[in-house]
């Protein structure tokens, strides 16, 4: 029995059927070439999301007047040799696997340069907004003139042209988040006195005019969706009423209004729900617009559940759902869905590492789908021309990622996991409500494994003699690290809690708590307890909270120190007392922070006495995960499947 009849339900949109409910939101391409053409990443990027079973799938922000904005690389148009072919290339590798390919028109405005890898760059840049003005970070922004509004008005109708010779067959305007046509709809932003400015009609003319621009050069029939942010979220900003009237004044021109939520430059995290937020934060604003206009509705926002999101059509409140994180986490969650396999289904995190790393090397990641930004080099994982025997040491992420993918590959595979339970450091995340879905990567490898056939054993460690009794063509050491626990006098009292055992004495942590190490861990587990009611100081010996947290996580979880914590930079541990935790300071003072309980969370040593001992212990053998050197979940995963690709 179908248990989301309606998320797995076809939609028209002007005359295209869409397959299902789940929708491929846009995310942006990386790597673009020096003719700002998709580059073969880029395709195999879209691809897969494609080949998952969405039914649409959106290649994102294209600029659409160079002219005026330079934010972006990724232009269409007929002067630059292949730039038309390129895209025609993507158009086709989305449509080959039954997907509508459909592309995002965007115009940065006043915040062009904000992509800029070279960030001095965008100095250079002039930025176009409605109305002339200073940006947040001192850049002057110039007013379009009437003229320049036309061009830019034309230019949306000639690239959707050619979006649709290159095969597209949606297109998508964007008009939230903070770009230009958000600019002109938004009181913060546009402070025009003439036809754009003033009224809300004023406002909106200039998406009315794109919108009728791009239905001349596409014809009748073919989908139009706006993107717009259901309410700016900011002060100033539009709020959700005017988000419905705005949706009013133009339904007459798109077959799909697509409700996001906030801006780029004031509400980035409203925008990208963290893992603090809920599931579906966003829903209302789409389900407000939904009751006062008569065009389908998509909504957004960290929708990962199947569950949720057929209740979300069911209660009405949208007709579209649309994913972009879960599309990187796991591409084939539409597939799954419509198999009825959705327990497989890798939930995404929300840790942000896909963002950061645009930011910081122009490529894509993501932290627990090894593909992701790295298609090419692995989409599809090829059978082994002779099955051998793999042993895997270590049930955490790193081993079990190796294991499935070695199992994957028709390899014969046994995972041994010395403690009675898969998962490992992970399963230390069950007890932190906001970090639930790392635990529940843990079970959904598990599942995995168990379902490609891996011979899973429990209790089992390891040895040289074991290894030696099994023979195997290979060995995957992913045995991990365990908890650095400081030689402080008292460390070993009642009182102290190591945080990865959190989740197993949690009814010990007392009301007035000590977190030692201000790293992620530490950062996050302290948060935890704040929420929990707990009176909560954080001790670190360095100057700086979580420096290894990625540039988008960080913000926000500093954010939520700040509400929920007390912390202490530049204080070494000296001693745990009943009292609380004696420190020094950096000059010497003894310092006490008090707090019944001690949490101690100063960091992971890798295991390499378990790797030394079976490094010779088979002809392949290969280290993986945190054995090697403790980091993240992204290091494991990728490791875990590349070593088994190996094999
Ligand atoms: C890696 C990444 C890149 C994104 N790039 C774009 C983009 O180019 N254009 C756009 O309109 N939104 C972009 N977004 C925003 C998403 O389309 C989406 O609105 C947002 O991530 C919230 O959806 P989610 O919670 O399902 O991730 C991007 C999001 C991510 C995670
Ligand atoms: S990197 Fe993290 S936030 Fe981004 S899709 Fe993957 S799991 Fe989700």
């Amino acid at each position: 029995m179908n248990k989301y009849p309606l998320l797995t339900s076809p939609i028209q949109l002007g005359r295209t059927i869409f397959r299902n409910r789940m929708f491929s939101a846009p995310m942006g391409a990386t790597d673009i070439t020096a003719d700002c053409s998709p580059g073969p990443r880029v395709q195999g990027f879209y691809e897969l999301r494609a080949r998952g079973g969405a039914a649409a799938v959106t290649v994102s922000e294209l600029v659409v007047h160079p002219e005026t904005d330079g934010s972006h690389m990724l232009h269409l148009d007929l002067e630059t040799v292949g730039n038309l072919a390129a895209h025609t290339f993507v158009a086709d590798a989305i449509r080959r696997h039954g997907a509508v390919p459909s592309i995002e028109f965007s115009h940065s405005g006043q915040y062009a340069g904000t992509y800029m890898s070279d960030k001095n760059k965008k100095d250079s840049l002039n930025q176009w907004g409605p109305s002339e003005g200073v940006r947040p970070d001192g850049r002057p922004v110039k007013g379009l003139s009437k003229e320049q509004i036309a061009d830019i008005v034309r230019a949306y109708g000639e690239k959707a042209a050619l979006a649709k010779r290159a095969g597209y067959e949606m297109i998508m305007v964007h008009a939230g988040h903070g770009w230009l046509l958000n600019q002109f709809l938004s009181p913060y932003f546009n402070h025009r006195t003439d036809e754009y400015g003033g009224s809300l009609e004023n406002r909106v003319r200039i998406v009315r005019e794109v919108l009728l621009s791009v239905r001349a050069a596409v014809g009748p029939g073919f989908p139009i969706e706006i993107r717009m942010s259901g309410s700016e979220c900011f002060e100033g900003g539009y709020d959700l009423e005017e988000g419905v009237r705005i949706a009013q004044a133009v339904e007459d021109l798109v077959d799909l209004i697509h409700v996001s939520a906030g801006s780029y430059q004031f509400g980035f995290f409203t925008t990208h729900l963290p893992m603090f937020a809920e599931h579906g934060a966003n829903v209302y604003l789409a389900a407000e617009i939904k009751k006062h206009v008569s065009k389908p509705v998509a909504t957004i926002g960290a929708l990962n559940d199947p569950a949720q999101m057929e209740r979300i059509l069911e209660e009405g409140q949208a007709d579209v759902i649309y994913m972009a994180r879960e599309l990187l986490a796991d591409p084939l969650l539409p597939a799954k869905v419509e198999a009825g396999t959705e327990d497989t289904i890798v939930r995404c995190l929300r840790c942000y590492t896909c963002m950061a790393e645009r930011p910081t090397t122009f490529t894509r990641r993501c932290a627990v789908n090894p593909l992701i930004g790295r298609e090419l080099e692995g989409m599809d994982v090829t059978p082994a021309l002779r099955r051998k025997k793999v042993l895997v040491a270590g049930g955490g992420v790193a081993g079990l990622e190796a294991a499935i993918t070695a199992a994957r590959r028709g390899h014969e595979v046994i995972l041994c996991e010395k403690s009675c339970q898969l998962g490992g450091i992970l399963k230390s995340e069950q007890a932190i409500p906001f970090k639930y879905e790392m635990y529940r990567l843990g079970l959904s490898l598990e599942k995995q494994a168990r379902a490609e056939g891996v011979d899973i054993r429990l209790n089992t460690l390891v040895t040289p003699e074991y290894a030696a009794a099994e023979h195997p063509d290979a060995i995957i050491l992913a045995v991990g690290s365990r908890p650095i626990v400081p030689p402080l006098p008292g460390i070993d009292g009642e009182n102290v809690v190591v945080v990865n055992n959190y989740y197993l004495e949690k009814e010990k942590v007392a009301d007035t708590v000590v977190v030692l190490g201000g790293g992620l861990a530490g950062c996050e587990c302290a948060v935890h307890l704040g929420m929990e009611g707990k009176k909560v100081h954080l001790v670190e010996m360095r100057d700086t909270l979580a420096p290894d947290c990625n540039i988008r996580h960080r913000p926000i979880l500093m954010k939520q120190i700040e509400t929920y914590v007390t912390a202490h930079t530049g204080l070494a541990g000296l001693k745990v007392t009943p009292e609380g935790l004696l420190c020094k300071d950096k000059d010497g003072a003894e310092v006490l922070i008090p707090g019944k309980t001690v949490v101690c969370a100063v960091g992971q040593r890798a295991n390499r006495t378990d790797v030394d001992a079976l490094r010779r212990c088979a002809p392949f053998v290969r280290e993986v995960g945190d054995c090697v050197r403790p980091a993240n979940i992204t290091k494991a995963v990728y490791e875990g499947f590349h070593a088994a690709l190996d094999i």
